[in-house]
């Protein structure tokens, strides 16, 4: 058993949170992405339950049993200035809406950033 007083536990456990926090910190910022996605990959990852799993809760014109909790996904270049905006929606949707019940897809990794930028190009087409 590791034997430690408080105060060297106390730094131990400070320590622990610190770079824990570090790890937080790094992956909340969305990185620098190349938009050159693939969007059959995204139609894909946007119906998979186990990743995107978009379509629980977003209306795709085409798409099979879609969800109504979030807005329908439609003529999203008239809403959205660039591919990179849309991404930054995606990435994490608590920015703009604090109590958005969408996932924060690349701020908490449920995306890989090459699956984001699938879904991205996916989306844009819509
Ligand atoms: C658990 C439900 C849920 C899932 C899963 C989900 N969303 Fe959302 N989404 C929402 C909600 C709710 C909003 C509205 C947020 C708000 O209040 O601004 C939203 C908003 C959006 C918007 C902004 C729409 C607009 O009209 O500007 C986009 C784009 C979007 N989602 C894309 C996606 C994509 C792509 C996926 C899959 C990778 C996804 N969402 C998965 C619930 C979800």
């Amino acid at each position: 058993m590791l034997s430690l007083r408080p105060i060297q536990a106390s730094a131990v456990v400070l320590a622990l949170g610190l770079s824990t926090l570090a790890l937080v910190a790094a992956a909340a910022e969305m990185p620098e992405l190349e938009f050159n996605g693939n969007a059959e990959a995204g139609k894909a990852i946007a119906a998979d339950r186990g990743k995107g799993n978009c379509l629980a809760c977003h209306l795709i014109i085409g798409a099979e049993s879609p969800g109504a909790i979030g807005p329908a996904l439609i003529a999203m270049q008239t809403r959205y200035p660039s591919k990179e905006a849309l991404a930054r929606q995606i990435w994490d949707a608590t920015v703009k809406a604090p109590e958005a019940a969408m996932p924060p897809f690349g701020k908490h990794e449920i995306l890989s950033n090459q699956e984001l930028v699938d879904v991205v190009e996916y989306v844009w087409s819509l």
